[in-house]
């Protein structure tokens, strides 16, 4: 077992003095019964917690590091930036800079407002789509996951599946109530949502791929369906982005699968690792964004001036270099392969899904495509599963709900040990007893 004395000393002191001792509910590894690990430090593909141990990282920060830890480029200019002023409060040239970048990039984006988090990002982005329409409404689909904002926490995937709690405590029902859930990738429940009260919905929101139940990628025609279903019931269709935006293909899901939505989400990569998110859209609803018109946004650190340098560093690196995507394809298409043999080998009832650079393995013996198929899985396999991989310093994410993530650090020696886990892990459950 590798050694993890300091993190259990630290974690006890830190449930003390935060809830569960996390800043995020996840990070706590409670769904899988162990101490999280503290980090000391990353760099490139490991991460190194403070025991000593390192671990090579298929979280990377749940979605941020595509290009790696502490990136020469990216730590120099956040380094450089944050040398003339942390924050300003005020407007400055590398903002429209970096909003010139996502114009470029995603389809949608006439014009972009940059915030601090992916929760902001979509709460505020489906407040431009209410006041936009007029409409109160919302549809989202059971176990996509878009930040933890009040009308938004309704059957809301990753942290509330891996915690089991179905629906955040706290939230209004009044809130809950203007939003409706539709199953993902089920056609018919949209419909008769929509059939039911279509002239009254503002938005529907969508992660185009699902990441947070595990990955689940649209069924061929999905994505184009709920375009056409939008549109004709003047509905503001937006895909959230925050983890397949410069992810999927530099324009993310929407270039990828070459559906354009009205609104797009992002966060994650385009902040190369620090707090920044962003929405955008078609200049006649960003239009409505304040001052320019009545929708009230704000933030006093938004567009922060050490944060955009890490994500314009980031976005001109992958710019620059876009043979990455094919690359991190790659690596993924060969870790799937290496669990698929696993599976198969072993006989483990899992099936495997993967987009791009976004991966999951389902403890289950059936092919999931809903939220429902991921209602299946066998939590105290995966819980078994992670151990062994993390003993063999894999860091996946503790849970069953959440991706892999794939990125272009991983090198050849990382995926070769990886792939060498893979197959022991699965052998040992194999062994013990399934
Ligand atoms: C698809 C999606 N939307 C929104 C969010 C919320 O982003 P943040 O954690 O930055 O608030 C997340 C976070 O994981 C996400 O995966």
């Amino acid at each position: 077992m590798l050694k993890d004395t300091k993190s259990k000393e630290i974690f006890e002191h830190a449930c003390e003095v935060m809830p569960g001792g996390v800043n995020s509910p996840v990070r706590a590894y409670r769904a899988v019964g162990l101490t999280p690990r503290f980090i000391d430090h990353a760099r490139g593909s490991k991460i190194y917690d403070v025991d000593g141990n390192e671990y090579i990282d298929y979280i990377g920060s749940w979605g941020p590091m595509i290009l790696g830890h502490a990136r020469r480029e990216v730590v120099d200019a956040v380094c450089r930036a944050a040398e003339r002023g942390t924050s300003y409060g005020a407007p400055t040239l590398a903002e429209v800079e970096l909003a010139e970048m996502i114009i470029e990039a995603v389809p949608c984006a006439d014009m972009v407002r940059l915030v601090n988090s992916g929760t902001e990002a979509v709460m505020s982005a489906v407040r431009a789509a209410r006041g936009y329409t007029g409409r109160e409404l919302i549809v989202k689909f059971e176990g996509c996951y878009h930040g933890h904002s009040d009308g938004l926490l309704v059957k809301a995937g990753s942290g509330l599946l891996t915690e089991n709690v179905p629906d955040s405590a706290g939230v209004p029902a009044a809130f809950a109530a203007s939003t409706l859930t539709a199953n993902y990738n089920d056609e018919d429940s949209v419909r008769d949502i929509f059939e039911a009260c279509g002239n009254k919905i503002a938005a529907l929101i969508v992660e185009p791929v699902a990441a947070n139940m595990g990955v689940v990628p649209p069924k061929l025609g999905f994505l184009q369906f709920l375009r056409k279903i939008t549109r004709d019931y003047g509905t503001v269709l937006i895909f959230d982005e925050v983890i397949t935006g410069f992810r999927l293909s530099y324009g993310g899901a929407s270039q990828y699968y070459g559906v354009t939505p009205d609104m797009a989400t992002l966060g994650k990569i385009i902040g190369g690792g620090m707090p920044l998110a962003a929405y955008c859209g078609k200049k006649e609803i960003m239009s409505m964004v304040s001052p320019t018109g009545p929708v009230y946004q704000a933030g006093t650190l938004s567009g922060n001036p050490a944060a955009v340098a890490a994500g314009l560093a980031t976005l001109k690196l992958l710019k620059a270099n876009p043979s990455v995507y094919a690359a991190i394809d790659q690596k993924g298409a060969g870790l799937a392969d290496a669990l698929t043999t696993a599976i198969e080998k072993y006989h483990i009832p899992a099936t495997l899904n993967r987009v791009g650079s976004l991966l999951s393995v389902f403890f289950t013996d059936q092919t999931v495509e809903t939220y429902a198929d991921v209602t299946t899985t066998d939590l105290e396999l995966f819980k078994r599963y992670f151990a062994k991989m993390l003993d063999q310093g894999i860091y996946i994410a503790p849970s069953q709900f959440e991706a892999v993530f794939v990125g272009a650090e991983h090198s050849d020696a990382d995926l070769a040990a990886t792939k060498k886990a893979i197959n022991k892990a699965m052998m040992e459950l194999s062994a013990e007893g399934l």
